[in-house]
């Protein structure tokens, strides 16, 4: 039962707030140095990549805090960087893209005190351009985005002059960055963005984006250096001692607020970092349903178990919010449920058909069928290379079904709705 009034503190559908952020000390010390760089006038641009759930927009935030100086880095110097924050959903052009930039930069300076009277001629130039920009994209050519663009360049440049000694730099933060198709040219506007300042002597603007992996593919086709513009920086599962560490700061903000402290169990802990397999949104959300679960204020097994494995539960969250297509596909066979609990353990790795057959227990001719069907709906891919060798698209997809595998056992027996995984 749900208690009533009772502060959750996890948070499964939302970027994480600085408080409640775990681990990512590599990459925020790399951002670190970008930053330093930058302000010291050799700009390094950084690009965050992973896959769905794993934390880009919660690092791109918690960089954001830190480069405005609003929380202090690991050296412990307060940053004053002028972040202007954007993401490229919705973007079919690369004017759309441009006017994404520049309506973040306008806001951005706007908001700044010491920023806001050093922008009023980019500020001017910004709004005059908005009005022209509808224009602009009527007829829109390459010739004319590479002309605003010169022009941005121009303008921000100057706005980069007037501000030294009260700015640091100025950092794009550009999320979704996966987002717009190739045809929107974002490498080369990118390409095009850098070199110009470049140009100009303005060497402490940076950009620092976050996508799917897939956005190197799509900076490729745009222009074919691109990505090399980019320190990358790939973002993995948390270690186990960071999901738990998750949990533990979640219950302690809890504590504070509901005025009465609730705790994990060591077993319950493990339990949720083994489920999760470490990523950040399966940590979130089987906190979260623990937690709702917990009646007692002491968080066990079981409620971690149930939490995970009943109707609407976290699983079901999670299959709904991640793994839509996959989930609703593969609960309408027995077959396919065993062929991907055969696969799930690999991750996103290759596996045999010939292993699958063994593995899953299920017959030859119908593991065939199986694989047919869930390679044509698109939840299983094919080596192109290679006969008879499958994988999962994602490891987060093997991380789920492992985690209905694993919650399954442990409420075994248990009464009420479950979820049919
Ligand atoms: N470092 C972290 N510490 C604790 N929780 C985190 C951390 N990073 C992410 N989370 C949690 O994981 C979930 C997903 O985070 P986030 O939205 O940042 O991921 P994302 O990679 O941007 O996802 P998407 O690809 O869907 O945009 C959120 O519930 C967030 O609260
Ligand atoms: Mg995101």
């Amino acid at each position: 039962m749900v208690q009533p009034g009772r502060f959750n503190p996890f948070r499964p559908n939302n970027m994480v707030n600085p408080g409640m952020f775990v681990g990512r000390v590599d990459e925020l010390q790399a951002v670190d140095r970008c930053l330093f760089q930058a302000k010291n006038g050799n700009p390094q641009h950084f690009l965050v990549l992973g896959e769905r759930g794993i934390g880009k927009s919660s690092l791109l935030y918690y960089v954001e805090l830190i480069a405005s100086g609003k929380i202090k880095g690991f050296n412990q110097v307060g940053m004053r960087f002028l972040t202007v924050s954007i993401d490229l959903g919705n973007c079919p052009t690369q004017f759309d893209i441009i006017r994404k930039i520049a309506r973040g930069l306008k806001q951005a300076a706007g908001e700044h005190l010491i920023a806001r009277e050093a922008a009023k001629a980019l500020w001017n130039w910004l709004t005059n351009w908005e009005v022209l920009g509808v224009k602009y994209q009527k007829t829109s050519t390459e010739m004319d985005s590479e002309e605003v663009m010169e022009d941005l360049v121009t303008r921000l440049s100057a706005f980069c002059s007037e501000t030294v000694g009260h700015l640091d730099g100025v950092l794009f933060l550009i999320d979704e960055a996966d987002r717009p198709h190739s045809d929107a040219g974002l490498g080369a506007l990118l390409k095009f963005f850098t070199e110009r300042l470049a140009r100009k002597s303005c060497n402490n603007v940076i950009v620092g984006m976050a996508g799917l992996p897939s956005v190197m593919t799509r900076l490729r086709e745009s222009h074919e250096s691109s990505p090399r513009l980019f320190h990358t920086l790939p973002l993995e599962p948390l270690e186990v001692s960071e999901r738990k560490q998750v949990v533990e700061i979640g219950l302690l903000n809890a504590a504070e607020k509901n005025h009465v402290a609730t705790r994990a169990t060591p077993e319950a802990l493990s339990f949720i970092a083994e489920l999760s397999e470490g990523y950040p949104h399966f940590v979130q959300q089987f906190a979260y349903d623990a937690f709702e679960q917990d009646h007692d204020d002491v968080i066990d097994v079981e409620d971690v178990g149930i939490g995970a494995y009943k109707e609407g539960g976290a699983l079901s969250q999670l299959g709904d919010k991640y793994f839509a297509e996959m989930y609703h596909a593969r609960i309408g066979s027995e077959d396919y449920r065993r062929v991907l609990n055969a696969m799930a353990p690999y991750g996103d790795g290759w596996v045999s058909r010939k292993d699958i057959i063994c593995e899953s227990g299920v017959s030859e001719t119908n593991v065939t069928n199986a694989l047919g069907t869930l390679k044509q709906k698109n939840i299983i891919i094919q080596d192109e290379s290679r006969r008879g060798f499958y994988r999962l698209p994602t490891k987060s997809f093997g991380a789920w079904i492992n985690a209905i595998k694993a919650a399954k056992q442990k409420t075994e027996g248990q009464s009420g709705e479950l979820f049919l995984g």
